[in-house]
């Protein structure tokens, strides 16, 4: 049942382009460039009114929340927040009937997001749900559903229910951006042509899981670990951290770059590796120059930035005091910039695929330290218990 891989996980990273194509298949009308109306369980006059979209999630559907909340901002021009589930639930929040709550969960039964939905609905918000589970109790309780497609997820740490989410909430911002005029049509079909490459793009990703798996072996041993991104990097960021500490059990941080200077540069020194997310986006230069800044201090980074970045390898390659001298042919591949390509795609693709690199790093170290990677300690796949 594991089609052949060791651990459910890998087989789920693996299936991943699969269940992005299952997840789009049928919701987008390429020569109107728009996404289907019925497949999105939110009216056109609804689409039109709502004033605000209120994100609840807990974990990982919080992190692709939070992308979610990037693009509803940029496509459709709402403002827009992400918040989460059991914060909600003990504040005493404030909704009104024109928003529109977005409650993200893979198992449609997280207690803490189901409550957030009800007390939503009690103040008369509109909500729907994105989830992968048909008729879960978070699509029951809310007005419309769009699901994710990823089929079932047995690996306790979420992979491909992560990517679908990623990729329904993409489709849902391109939805609410043309029904509210903020999205002109080439740029919905310049957002959806990337969308609907995503899957081969993402394959292309895949394909370096043996890089990745060495740069696994080379730090397995660490204690901690730090990911840095910035826009939706951040999310992945946060992502990536999660991953690595609930399946490896190291302790990780995820942090927005731009908070480097604020405290975390503090922790850098030549122990702990930085993973820094930095494709070619419109933040480019500045995380490449959090990137410096780490490598200035001695810092070891893991970059994962756009094919063929001669600058990015070039600042990640180890100094020579950083290369261990043991034996001449393995110091050879120790000396090597511990850097994962992406491909070149539209910005709102880069989440669903420079998450990739980060599912696989975390995957391989939990496996090299040994750990029960589809089932980590202390984890349930459905936490139905606040
Ligand atoms: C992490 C993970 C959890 C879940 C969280 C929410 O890999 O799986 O953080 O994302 O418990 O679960 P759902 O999405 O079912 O509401």
């Amino acid at each position: 049942e594991k089609g052949g891989y060791k651990h459910f996980m890998l087989k789920e990273i693996m299936e991943q382009p699969r269940a992005i194509e299952d997840t789009i298949r049928g919701r987008i009308n390429v020569s109107e460039a728009d996404v289907v109306p019925e497949e999105i369980g939110i009216s056109v006059a609804l689409a039109k009114s709502i004033t605000r979209v209120y994100f609840v999630a807990c974990g990982t559907s919080a992190h692709a929340a939070m992308a979610g909340r990037y693009w509803v901002e940029q496509l459709a021009k709402l403002p827009s927040t992400v918040e989460i589930g059991s914060e909600v639930r003990y504040r005493e929040p404030v909704f009104t009937p024109t928003d529109l709550v977005v409650a993200v969960s893979q198992s449609g039964e997280t207690a803490d997001t189901l409550a957030a939905v009800k007390a939503a609905k009690a103040q008369g918000a509109h909500v729907l749900a994105v989830a992968n589970v048909l008729d879960s109790a978070i699509p029951r309780a809310s007005e419309g559903a769009l699901y994710t497609h990823a089929g079932p997820e047995i690996g306790v740490a979420s992979t491909k229910c992560f990517t679908t989410q990623l990729a329904a909430l993409l489709m849902l911002a391109v939805y609410l951006g043309r029904r509210r005029g903020t999205l002109v049509q080439d740029e919905a079909r310049r957002v959806l042509g990337g969308l609907l490459r995503g899957a081969h793009d993402m394959r292309t990703v895949l394909e370096q899981k043996d890089k990745i798996q060495f740069i696994a072996k080379k730090f397995h041993r660490s204690r901690d670990m730090l990911f840095l991104g910035r826009g939706t990097g951040f999310p992945i960021a946060l992502e990536g951290a999660l991953k690595l500490k609930e399946i490896s059990y190291i302790h990780a941080e995820g942090y927005a770059a731009g908070e480097m200077k604020h405290g975390p540069i503090a922790l850098i020194d030549e122990e702990m590796p930085v993973v820094v997310l930095c494709p070619k986006d419109a933040h480019y230069e500045k995380t490449v120059s959090n990137l410096e800044e780490v490598r200035a201090r001695e810092g070891i980074v893991i970059a994962v930035c756009t094919q063929g970045d001669a600058e990015v390898a070039r600042l990640v390659t180890p100094s020579i005091s950083q290369i261990p001298s043991r034996s001449p042919r393995q110091s050879f591949a120790l000396s090597e910039p511990d850097v994962v390509e992406i491909p070149e795609v539209e910005p709102e693709i880069l989440p669903l695929l420079t998450v990739v690199p980060l599912q696989l790093l975390a995957y391989y170290i939990a496996d090299y330290k040994g750990t029960d990677v589809d089932q980590p300690r202390n984890l349930a796949k459905t936490v139905t218990v606040e």
